[in-house]
């Protein structure tokens, strides 16, 4: 059965290939973007499916949006500003887009005639904060550690077991992890999903929260100092300059290919077991910065060596990846893309692109506000 889908920021790196997928797959998509600047510098991309419709707008603009959503029978949710530095200072920025961008979508969900049958929104592995471990030593497992700005500025990047003073081994982040959220990024990310799945249970419309995890792939912008690590390391290697690791680089995240996250997104619209449910999109693995930047330097076949200046930024965590059993066992996924992959695509696809080295840029503000 085809639908007629609506995805917000589709014009984005992750909504795009989305876009892409459902086009393929005979769906009628409508893309709703304001092509925000800082992403896009001020044209349309050129990857932009030319099979969808292309409505250019703000996630501000009710009278627009609320005419979409009565056409639509799925709603993806992807829009949104992405950098969590930079939403320690455009705070009212980061609300304005992401909360209150979906307040305006919830809004015309529950006053508007439509037939939406789907509500999908776009979460992040943010709200987490620092991810799970275990101590080897005792045992116990720990869902809500924390580094404190103190022990960062001596330099002790690992986390302690409170009981028997051993180093914590990481594991899988679960769903069911309390929150922590520190950044007004996460904080907007949280309330969009909660915001979500509360009109979506208060309307009877089934709605889906993914929690995406570091996602990386052709068309992440590069110029864009706030994104992905992936993004930066790679144009900073591309500029023959060497890229900047916070910590030791032994700290490591969660990398997910974005056509794994496709798939997650797909499956959420198709499977009915997901109404109502918040699942983990990642590839339920850890990979350390340095693993990540040894991964591009010998892709690039570049002879730069990484920097640690030894600087931490305030807030980062140091372990968090997925525990992707949920999404597996109810939905059926499975990510496709190794590490290796999915970097040389990045990098295939990057070498075609005029990388704007903004890092220096980002760097220096973030430092300017006291955040590094
Ligand atoms: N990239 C990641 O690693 C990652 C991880 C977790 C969650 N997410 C979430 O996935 C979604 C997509 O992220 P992305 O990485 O593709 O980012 P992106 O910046 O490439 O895409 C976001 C799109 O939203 C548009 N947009 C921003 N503000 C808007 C507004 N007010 N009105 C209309 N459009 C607006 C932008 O123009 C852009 O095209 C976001 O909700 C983000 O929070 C991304
Ligand atoms: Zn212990």
């Amino acid at each position: 059965m085809t639908h007629k889908i609506l995805v917000t920021g589709g014009a984005g790196f992750i909504g795009s290939f989305l876009v892409d997928n459902l086009v393929e797959k005979g769906h009628e998509v409508t893309i709703f973007d304001s092509l925000e600047p800082q992403v896009h510098l001020g044209k349309t991309p050129d990857y932009l499916n030319k099979d969808a419709k292309f409505v250019k707008g703000d996630m501000a603009d009710y009278e627009k949006l609320k005419g979409l959503v009565s056409d639509s029978d799925v709603v993806f949710n992807l829009a949104a500003r992405v950098g969590v530095g930079q939403s320690m200072y455009q705070v009212k920025e980061y609300v304005e887009a992401n909360e209150l961008g979906t307040a305006n979508l919830l809004h015309a969900m529950a006053n508007e005639e439509h037939s939406v049958k789907k509500m999908i929104i776009a979460s992040s592995m943010s709200i987490y904060g620092e991810g799970s471990y275990k101590c080897e030593s005792c045992g116990r497992e720990f869902h809500n550690v924390r580094r404190t700005n103190e022990q960062l500025e001596k330099k002790q990047w690992n986390i302690a077991c409170p009981d028997c003073r051993k180093e914590l081994t990481p594991v899988g982040t679960k769903e069911t992890k309390p929150l922590s959220n520190s950044s007004i990024y996460a904080i907007t990310k949280k309330n969009q999903e909660e915001m979500t799945l509360n009109i979506g249970e208060a309307y009877g419309i089934p709605s889906v929260a993914l929690r995406f995890f570091n996602v990386y792939g052709p068309r992440q912008s590069l110029s864009n100092p706030y994104t992905g690590v992936a993004a930066i390391f790679m144009s900073r290697i591309k500029n023959n300059k060497p890229p900047l690791i916070f910590e030791d680089g032994e700290q490591s995240r969660d990398f997910v290919s974005v056509h794994d996250i496709v798939q997650g997104c797909v499956l959420s619209m198709e499977k009915k077991a997901a109404n109502g449910q918040v699942f983990n999109v990642g590839a339920g693995h850890k990979i350390t910065l340095n693993e990540l930047s040894a991964t591009l330097i010998d892709i690039f076949g570049s002879d730069v060596k990484p920097e640690f200046p030894g600087e931490f930024r305030k807030g980062d965590i140091r372990h968090c990846f997925s525990d992707i059993s949920k999404i597996k066992s109810k939905l059926d996924y499975s990510p496709k893309i190794t590490l290796k992959e999915g970097m040389e695509e990045l990098v295939n696809w990057s070498r075609d692109q005029e990388a704007k080295d903004m890092v220096d840029k980002a760097y220096r503000e973030l430092k300017n506000k006291r955040l590094i």
